[in-house]
């Protein structure tokens, strides 16, 4: 059983009221938000007075998601906007820095995730983990929705299950990127608590059954 988060980006950004509204009345508890600078990934998305605004329209937990360089910059801005968990990437600065970027995420009293890219080892984010609520396994290149969900990360999911459960750590494990109802699937079976869905869930008619399909 998972929780589903589904992604704005994939929204209709000129009927966004209309989208968050559809998005609670199907049940969807939480809210993933892509933060994109065009520097880590080649896309720029929205910043933090988009979620300040997202954090005004709704009660759903707000998943902020860094595809930012250096996320230490912007972390506090994110927290006084409202984010609930805010991710920023293993591969986005120095280790020093990615945990200090953590502490401050907690301080200013969000939750704070680590993600990791496809290419990057899954073992980097082992030694952030105690810190943190969330685990983000990407599974496509980041920077673009509606893109093939990557099977070979399934072992991955599996791996950081194991760590977290022998480790009794208190971290959700999430999935990003091709999520569906079949991928989905797929994921929880692995280990999976949260699954960000962008494409199958704003393109479908069904999104009530969407959410439910997963529901704890
Ligand atoms: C990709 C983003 C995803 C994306 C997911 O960089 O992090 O959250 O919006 O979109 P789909 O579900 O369409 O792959
Ligand atoms: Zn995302």
């Amino acid at each position: 059983m998972a929780v589903l988060s589904p992604s704005i980006f994939a929204a209709d950004l000129l009927n966004l009221q209309k989208e968050i509204n559809e998005t609670e009345t199907a049940g969807a508890r939480w809210l993933h938000v892509d933060v994109m600078d065009g520097v880590f990934v080649p896309n720029l998305s929205f910043g933090y007075s988009a979620v300040r605004d997202l954090r005004s329209a709704t009660d759903m937990v707000l998943d902020v998601h860094l595809m930012i360089d250096r996320p230490i910059r912007y972390v506090r801005d994110f927290c006084s906007a409202g984010a609930d968990y805010i991710t920023v990437h293993v591969e986005a600065d120095t280790r020093g820095n990615t945990s200090d970027a953590l502490d401050t995420i907690s301080a200013f009293g969000a939750k704070p995730g680590i993600a990791v890219k496809p290419q990057t080892p899954v073992d980097a984010v082992f030694p952030f983990l105690t810190k943190c609520h969330l685990v983000l396994i990407m599974t496509v290149e980041p920077g673009f929705g509606g893109q093939r969900f990557m099977r070979e990360m399934l072992p991955r999911i599996e791996k950081v299950r194991e760590f977290i459960d022998n480790n009794s750590l208190n971290c959700l494990i999430s999935v990003d990127g091709g999520i569906d109802r079949l991928t989905g699937a797929e994921c929880v079976s692995s280990g999976a608590d949260v699954l960000v869905a962008g494409s199958a869930f704003y393109r479908s008619s069904s999104k009530e059954e969407l959410v439910s399909l997963f529901a704890n």
